[in-house]
């Protein structure tokens, strides 16, 4: 048996124990992290049913679409299959998994991202159950990320900064955003990445006071704050990193928030031990920004928890008590955004330890200048 394969058995008797301790009978997983976490496998979700059923106590059963059902039997193993074909409807696969469970007391959960369309036709065929969320077990297992995981998490953080390295050092003035966002995009896969981790932000001029605009058809030019945000894919796990450039000489304005941002950063790097609350790491980044006169111009959570969802637990926010612990990977990215004029944001993903934290990107803090 391969390592993978008694990680996956670990975590499926994970699984179980956590379904046992709230009382649940059964785990319907569909195409999602979660799916991968516990097989190895998954896909972009579809219109078509492929679910994976975890009962209490009996072998954890598929049911897939026939077109799926050779790259199902390929890279997992341990499980029973049920196939149903295009023409035919999952339905009745659904309504045997529920008779199986007729027996075994307690809540089914569903995945949290599970279809609305998914989940009314399982809540059809378990008429009479009472449902909950995957989450309540699964965010338990996943926050924390063993050896392999850091691993490839670190490896997704050095394509990206690789990527970083190389789209920078050339010259961007006159690309539109779209244009350079591909430059990252493709020099990540260049180096080994499977994917994106999700769509890469370029925002420029006054784009880059907006936190979450996309990449569109501005053209840089001179004199242009650049904020870049961007990650990939490596076995799943995400990177996800920024960076704030400026195109030619940058303003003394730009300089001053620059260095607060970067304040505010060090800060909450600083904060993030073993023991402290998520929230207190979120305090510690916005209180620089306060005192530098900015704290209205952060308008976003200091982080979130990163790993095979580019969002996921723990989140750096205020109200969460959540302490930190080993293992832990989340990012830290203060930003502040003056509106129609520019943003700046600085982020990296750091892993808790016991020795403190530890980035996952290593690309240079000074603000950087680009041609
Ligand atoms: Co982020």
């Amino acid at each position: 048996m391969t390592r993978s394969t008694d990680a996956k058995e670990a975590r499926l008797k994970a699984v179980r124990r956590g379904m046992r301790d709230i009382g649940a009978a059964a785990a319907i997983f569909g195409l999602s992290s979660n799916l991968r976490y516990l097989t190895g496998f998954t896909d972009e979700p579809g219109e078509r049913l492929l679910c994976l059923i975890v009962g209490c106590a009996d072998e954890p059963t598929f049911i897939v679409p026939e077109l799926y059902a050779a790259e199902v039997r390929a890279r997992t193993s341990g499980f029973v299959m049920r196939v149903w074909r295009d023409g035919e409807t999952p339905e009745a696969l659904l309504s045997g998994a529920a008779k199986g469970l007729s027996g075994v007391a307690g809540r089914i959960l569903l995945d949290d991202t599970l279809w609305s369309t998914f989940a009314l036709s399982i809540q059809r065929a378990f008429a009479g159950r009472e449902f909950g969320l995957a989450s309540e077990v699964m965010e338990g297992l996943r926050l924390r990320k063993d050896e392999q995981e850091v691993g490839v998490m670190q490896r997704a953080g050095e394509i990206a900064d690789r990527a970083y390295e190389a789209v920078t050092s050339q010259k961007v003035a006159g690309l539109s955003e779209i244009e350079l966002a591909g430059r990252l995009e493709a020099e990540m896969l260049a180096h080994g990445a499977e994917g994106v981790a999700f769509q890469t932000l370029v925002a420029s001029g006054p784009n880059s006071a907006m936190p979450h605009h996309r990449a569109g058809a501005r053209r840089i030019e001179a004199g242009d704050v650049v904020i870049l945000d961007f990650g990939c894919r490596v076995a799943g796990y995400c990177s996800d990193v920024s960076r704030t450039v400026v195109c030619g000489d940058a303003p003394a304005e730009v300089e001053r928030v620059y260095d607060a941002v970067r304040r505010s950063y060090v800060a909450a790097r600083d904060a993030s031990r073993v023991g402290t609350p998520a929230e207190a790491v979120d305090r510690a980044a916005r209180d620089v920004l306060v005192k530098a006169g900015y704290g209205e111009q952060f308008v976003h959570r200091t982080g979130h928890g990163i790993g095979l969802d580019v969002h996921e637990s723990p989140y750096l926010v205020e109200g969460s008590d959540e302490r930190l612990e080993e293992g832990m990977t989340f990012s830290i990215e203060p930003g502040v955004y003056l509106p129609g004029r520019f943003g700046i944001r600085v982020e990296d993903v750091v892993v808790v330890t016991e020795e403190g934290e530890r980035p996952m990107t290593h690309a240079p803090h000074e603000l950087k200048r680009v041609a």
